[in-house]
């Protein structure tokens, strides 16, 4: 195995992180990884805030050395355009955001995986648009046409009492990966998904290792109906809880005009 495959595979979620700082070398490092990832027709649609004031972290949701917010940007282009006397469209408001989200996240994941090359780890949140995501706009002054915060990278060591690592557990067969042609999974192999979730040596959410105590069969069980507020068939169907939860997100899309 070589040294790459050896920092994917051991990539890990940490979330609690010591006091010690990233080395500032290191994190230019790790920023000037971001800029290398793939990106359409060279946009870059992504700014990168990089927060080091620990209240701020806190405000926005999780504490580390260093977090970085990627967003959705497309302030830069915007703002060129109108330097050389263009005046700027988006030709499709949802294929932009698409496009650009790509941009976001590729750049993200490749903070990642160069923080673990260089011994940091790291944890990714989407804290950065729960609950009211106007704060986010406020505490990082970001732009509020064309911009969307899409995820938090916070980095740093991991803290000795750090006890919730997770066994990295992932699905990699049928249903994930289809050769040549996308194939739907027959009940028996939904069965095997259903049971490696449940397999306790795969560990997939070691934070929600409490839905057998709370008497659910299967974790996918406890996913379904405590996650995604999903009913059962043939009980009511409620989607009243999604509808809230994602209303501030809604509005923030619409207001930066990715959605209308
Ligand atoms: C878009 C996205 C948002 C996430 N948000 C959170 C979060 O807010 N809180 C959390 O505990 N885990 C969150 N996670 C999950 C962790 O980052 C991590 O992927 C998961 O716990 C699996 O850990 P592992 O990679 O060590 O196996 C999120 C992951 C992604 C990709």
């Amino acid at each position: 195995m070589n040294e790459t495959i050896k920092i994917i595979e051991s990539l890990k979620t940490v979330r609690k992180f010591s006091d010690r700082d990233i080395p500032n070398e290191d994190l230019a490092t790790i920023l000037k990884s971001c800029v290398n990832a793939a990106t359409a027709s060279a946009q870059q649609a992504y700014s990168i805030i990089v927060v080091d004031d620990k209240k701020v972290m806190e405000k926005i949701g999780y504490i580390g050395s260093v977090m970085l917010v990627f967003t959705i940007d497309l302030n830069r282009l915007v703002d060129t355009a109108k330097y050389l006397g263009f005046e700027f469209k988006i030709e499709s408001p949802i294929a932009d955001f698409i496009t650009s989200s790509t941009d976001t996240i590729l750049a993200a994941q490749s903070a990642a995986i160069t923080a673990k090359s260089l011994g940091i780890d790291s944890f990714f949140s989407n804290c950065v648009h729960r609950g009211n995501i106007n704060r986010i706009y406020d505490l990082l002054n970001l732009p509020k046409k064309y911009c969307f915060p899409m995820i938090a990278l916070i980095l740093g060591y991991p803290d000795e009492k750090e006890t919730k690592l997770t066994k990295k557990g992932r699905l990699s067969g049928p249903g994930v990966i289809h050769f040549n042609k996308y194939k739907r999974l027959n009940n028996q192999e939904l069965e095997n998904i259903v049971s490696e979730y449940d397999d306790k040596d795969k560990h997939f959410l070691s934070l929600i290792d409490d839905w057998r105590e709370k008497g659910y069969n299967h974790y996918l069980d406890y996913f379904y109906e405590i996650w995604l507020g999903c009913s059962k068939l043939d009980e009511e169907n409620d989607n009243q809880v999604e509808t809230n939860k994602y209303s501030e997100v809604k509005k923030a899309l619409m207001k930066a005009g990715f959605l209308s």
